[in-house]
Protein backbone atom coordinates (compact mmCIF):
# COMPACT_ATOMS: atom_id res chain seq x y z
CA UNK A 1 0.00 0.00 0.00
CA UNK A 2 1.36 3.59 -0.96
CA UNK A 3 0.92 5.85 1.51
CA UNK A 4 -1.42 8.67 0.78
CA UNK A 5 0.68 12.23 -0.05
CA UNK A 6 -1.24 14.55 2.21
CA UNK A 7 -0.05 18.25 0.89
CA UNK A 8 1.19 20.93 3.22
CA UNK A 9 0.92 24.49 2.43
CA UNK A 10 -0.25 27.30 4.74
CA UNK A 11 -2.47 29.14 1.87
CA UNK A 12 -4.41 25.40 1.34
CA UNK A 13 -4.47 25.22 4.40
CA UNK A 14 -5.94 28.75 4.80
CA UNK A 15 -8.78 27.72 1.72
CA UNK A 16 -9.79 24.71 3.53
CA UNK A 17 -10.48 25.85 6.66
CA UNK A 18 -12.67 28.52 4.41
CA UNK A 19 -14.05 25.94 2.71
CA UNK A 20 -14.80 23.73 6.29
CA UNK A 21 -16.48 27.27 7.42
CA UNK A 22 -20.26 26.49 6.96
CA UNK A 23 -20.87 29.75 6.80
CA UNK A 24 -18.90 30.34 3.39
CA UNK A 25 -21.09 31.34 0.72
CA UNK A 26 -21.71 28.92 -2.59
CA UNK A 27 -19.56 32.08 -4.81
CA UNK A 28 -16.56 31.48 -2.54
CA UNK A 29 -16.89 27.93 -1.86
CA UNK A 30 -16.38 27.26 -5.56
CA UNK A 31 -13.43 29.90 -5.86
CA UNK A 32 -11.79 28.51 -3.13
CA UNK A 33 -12.19 25.11 -4.49
CA UNK A 34 -10.42 26.04 -7.26
CA UNK A 35 -7.69 27.60 -5.40
CA UNK A 36 -7.31 24.34 -3.45
CA UNK A 37 -7.09 22.24 -7.08
CA UNK A 38 -4.57 24.37 -8.32
CA UNK A 39 -2.42 23.15 -5.22
CA UNK A 40 -3.93 19.06 -6.00
CA UNK A 41 -3.18 19.50 -9.69
CA UNK A 42 0.91 21.08 -9.48
CA UNK A 43 1.66 18.20 -6.38
CA UNK A 44 -0.58 15.35 -8.23
CA UNK A 45 1.29 15.89 -11.64
CA UNK A 46 4.89 15.75 -10.02
CA UNK A 47 5.15 12.57 -10.99
CA UNK A 48 4.67 12.05 -14.59
CA UNK A 49 6.96 10.76 -16.16
CA UNK A 50 9.05 12.69 -19.16
CA UNK A 51 10.86 11.69 -22.01
CA UNK A 52 13.83 13.90 -23.30
CA UNK A 53 13.71 16.14 -26.60
CA UNK A 54 15.62 18.84 -28.11
CA UNK A 55 14.55 21.89 -29.06
CA UNK A 56 15.94 24.92 -31.40
CA UNK A 57 15.97 28.27 -29.36
CA UNK A 58 16.81 31.16 -31.46
CA UNK A 59 20.05 30.93 -30.35
CA UNK A 60 21.01 27.59 -30.52
CA UNK A 61 19.49 23.72 -29.15
CA UNK A 62 18.48 22.96 -26.41
CA UNK A 63 17.83 19.92 -24.08
CA UNK A 64 14.29 19.54 -22.41
CA UNK A 65 11.25 17.35 -21.88
CA UNK A 66 7.92 16.38 -23.05
CA UNK A 67 5.52 14.29 -21.49
CA UNK A 68 5.87 10.74 -22.13
CA UNK A 69 2.21 9.60 -22.24
CA UNK A 70 -1.24 11.51 -22.68
CA UNK A 71 -3.33 12.24 -19.86
CA UNK A 72 -6.96 12.00 -18.91
CA UNK A 73 -8.50 13.77 -16.53
CA UNK A 74 -12.00 12.13 -14.68
CA UNK A 75 -13.69 14.10 -12.60
CA UNK A 76 -16.36 12.06 -10.60
CA UNK A 77 -20.01 13.87 -11.07
CA UNK A 78 -20.83 16.31 -9.57
CA UNK A 79 -18.32 17.38 -7.16
CA UNK A 80 -15.61 16.20 -8.99
CA UNK A 81 -16.34 18.62 -11.69
CA UNK A 82 -15.07 21.16 -9.01
CA UNK A 83 -10.98 20.25 -9.65
CA UNK A 84 -11.87 20.26 -13.53
CA UNK A 85 -10.43 23.74 -14.31
CA UNK A 86 -7.36 24.04 -11.99
CA UNK A 87 -6.01 20.25 -13.96
CA UNK A 88 -7.50 21.70 -17.36
CA UNK A 89 -5.11 25.21 -16.48
CA UNK A 90 -1.92 23.16 -16.12
CA UNK A 91 -2.77 20.02 -18.90
CA UNK A 92 -4.75 22.11 -21.81
CA UNK A 93 -3.76 18.79 -24.07
CA UNK A 94 -5.28 16.56 -21.98
CA UNK A 95 -8.54 14.57 -22.72
CA UNK A 96 -11.24 14.63 -20.20
CA UNK A 97 -14.04 11.48 -19.19
CA UNK A 98 -16.64 12.00 -16.92
CA UNK A 99 -18.08 9.48 -14.79
CA UNK A 100 -20.97 10.05 -12.70
CA UNK A 101 -21.63 8.13 -9.22
CA UNK A 102 -24.56 9.24 -6.72
CA UNK A 103 -23.80 7.57 -3.34
CA UNK A 104 -26.83 5.78 -2.04
CA UNK A 105 -27.72 7.66 1.40
CA UNK A 106 -29.04 4.41 2.64
CA UNK A 107 -26.53 1.82 1.90
CA UNK A 108 -23.67 3.89 1.35
CA UNK A 109 -23.09 2.26 -1.86
CA UNK A 110 -22.22 3.85 -5.29
CA UNK A 111 -24.61 4.06 -8.43
CA UNK A 112 -22.98 4.45 -11.71
CA UNK A 113 -25.46 6.31 -13.93
CA UNK A 114 -22.41 7.45 -16.68
CA UNK A 115 -19.51 6.51 -17.95
CA UNK A 116 -17.77 7.95 -20.12
CA UNK A 117 -14.21 8.33 -20.73
CA UNK A 118 -11.69 7.91 -23.47
CA UNK A 119 -9.50 5.31 -24.84
CA UNK A 120 -7.36 5.08 -21.63
CA UNK A 121 -4.73 2.05 -21.99
CA UNK A 122 -1.80 4.14 -22.67
CA UNK A 123 -2.41 7.33 -20.88
CA UNK A 124 -1.98 8.55 -17.18
CA UNK A 125 -5.50 8.84 -15.84
CA UNK A 126 -6.22 11.43 -12.85
CA UNK A 127 -9.49 10.45 -11.17
CA UNK A 128 -11.07 14.12 -9.58
CA UNK A 129 -13.19 14.00 -6.78
CA UNK A 130 -12.84 16.32 -3.31
CA UNK A 131 -14.75 13.84 -1.12
CA UNK A 132 -13.01 9.97 -0.42
CA UNK A 133 -15.38 9.08 2.54
CA UNK A 134 -16.29 5.22 2.15
CA UNK A 135 -14.21 5.01 -0.82
CA UNK A 136 -17.05 3.56 -2.96
CA UNK A 137 -17.24 5.89 -5.37
CA UNK A 138 -13.77 5.67 -5.84
CA UNK A 139 -13.29 1.91 -5.97
CA UNK A 140 -15.96 1.67 -8.33
CA UNK A 141 -14.60 4.21 -10.84
CA UNK A 142 -11.27 2.88 -10.81
CA UNK A 143 -12.41 -0.40 -11.11
CA UNK A 144 -14.30 0.84 -14.08
CA UNK A 145 -11.03 2.57 -15.92
CA UNK A 146 -9.49 -0.78 -15.28
CA UNK A 147 -12.42 -2.63 -16.48
CA UNK A 148 -11.54 -0.35 -20.05
CA UNK A 149 -7.77 -1.19 -19.77
CA UNK A 150 -6.06 1.94 -17.58
CA UNK A 151 -3.03 0.61 -16.06
CA UNK A 152 -1.35 4.29 -14.56
CA UNK A 153 -4.11 5.92 -12.27
CA UNK A 154 -3.97 8.46 -9.76
CA UNK A 155 -6.68 9.45 -7.22
CA UNK A 156 -6.83 13.34 -6.13
CA UNK A 157 -9.18 14.29 -3.36
CA UNK A 158 -9.61 17.21 -1.19
CA UNK A 159 -10.74 15.86 1.86
CA UNK A 160 -9.94 12.17 2.62
CA UNK A 161 -11.14 10.18 5.62
CA UNK A 162 -9.08 6.94 6.99
CA UNK A 163 -11.43 4.76 6.54
CA UNK A 164 -11.97 5.81 2.65
CA UNK A 165 -7.99 5.81 2.08
CA UNK A 166 -7.91 2.19 3.65
CA UNK A 167 -10.84 0.94 1.53
CA UNK A 168 -8.94 2.44 -1.62
CA UNK A 169 -5.92 1.67 -0.60
CA UNK A 170 -7.13 -2.48 -0.02
CA UNK A 171 -8.97 -2.47 -3.59
CA UNK A 172 -6.52 -1.24 -5.61
CA UNK A 173 -2.76 -1.15 -4.10
CA UNK A 174 -0.93 0.48 -7.07
CA UNK A 175 -3.10 3.67 -7.00
CA UNK A 176 -1.34 6.93 -5.61
CA UNK A 177 -3.74 9.07 -3.20
CA UNK A 178 -3.07 12.62 -3.13
CA UNK A 179 -5.47 14.74 -0.74
CA UNK A 180 -5.29 18.26 0.87
CA UNK A 181 -6.20 16.91 4.34
CA UNK A 182 -6.62 13.67 6.31
CA UNK A 183 -9.96 14.05 8.40
CA UNK A 184 -10.48 12.50 12.03
CA UNK A 185 -13.46 9.35 10.84
CA UNK A 186 -16.91 9.12 9.12
CA UNK A 187 -19.97 9.60 11.37
CA UNK A 188 -22.56 7.22 11.25
CA UNK A 189 -24.05 8.22 8.04
CA UNK A 190 -20.85 8.03 6.16
CA UNK A 191 -20.04 11.63 6.39
CA UNK A 192 -16.23 12.95 6.69
CA UNK A 193 -15.97 14.64 10.11
CA UNK A 194 -15.14 17.27 10.80
CA UNK A 195 -14.81 17.39 6.97
CA UNK A 196 -16.98 20.47 5.17
CA UNK A 197 -20.55 18.75 4.70
CA UNK A 198 -22.19 17.87 1.28
CA UNK A 199 -19.41 19.37 -1.24
CA UNK A 200 -21.50 18.49 -4.30
CA UNK A 201 -24.67 20.49 -2.39
CA UNK A 202 -22.62 23.25 -1.22
CA UNK A 203 -20.91 23.61 -5.36
CA UNK A 204 -24.05 23.21 -6.95
CA UNK A 205 -27.39 22.94 -4.87
CA UNK A 206 -29.02 19.90 -3.44
C1 LIG B 1 -19.97 12.47 -2.91
C2 LIG B 1 -18.54 12.79 -3.31
C3 LIG B 1 -18.01 11.45 -3.69
C4 LIG B 1 -18.75 10.52 -2.77
C5 LIG B 1 -17.81 10.11 -1.67
O1 LIG B 1 -20.78 12.35 -4.02
O2 LIG B 1 -18.44 13.74 -4.30
O3 LIG B 1 -18.24 11.11 -5.05
O4 LIG B 1 -19.85 11.24 -2.22
O5 LIG B 1 -18.40 9.17 -0.86
P1 LIG B 1 -17.89 7.66 -0.76
O6 LIG B 1 -16.39 7.74 -0.66
O7 LIG B 1 -18.54 7.17 0.48
O8 LIG B 1 -18.34 6.92 -1.98
P2 LIG B 1 -22.38 12.30 -3.92
O9 LIG B 1 -22.89 10.89 -3.97
O10 LIG B 1 -22.83 13.15 -2.77
O11 LIG B 1 -22.80 12.95 -5.31
P3 LIG B 1 -22.67 14.45 -5.82
O12 LIG B 1 -21.21 14.75 -5.99
O13 LIG B 1 -23.41 14.42 -7.10
O14 LIG B 1 -23.33 15.36 -4.80
N1 LIG C 1 -19.70 13.15 0.31
C1 LIG C 1 -19.62 14.45 0.69
O1 LIG C 1 -19.88 15.35 -0.12
N2 LIG C 1 -19.24 14.72 1.95
C2 LIG C 1 -18.94 13.77 2.84
O2 LIG C 1 -18.58 14.11 3.98
C3 LIG C 1 -19.05 12.43 2.44
C4 LIG C 1 -19.42 12.15 1.16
Amino acid sequence: MKPPVVLQHPLLAQALTRLRDKSTPRAEFRRLLLECGRFLACESTRSLETRRIRVQTPLATAPGVTLRRPVILVPVLRAGLSLLDPFREILPDAAIGFVGQRRNEETLLPETYLFKVPPSKAADVFVLDPMLATGGSAISTIQGLKDQGARRIQLVCLLAAPEGIEAVSRAHPDVAITTAALDRKLNQVGYIVPGLGDAGDRCFGT
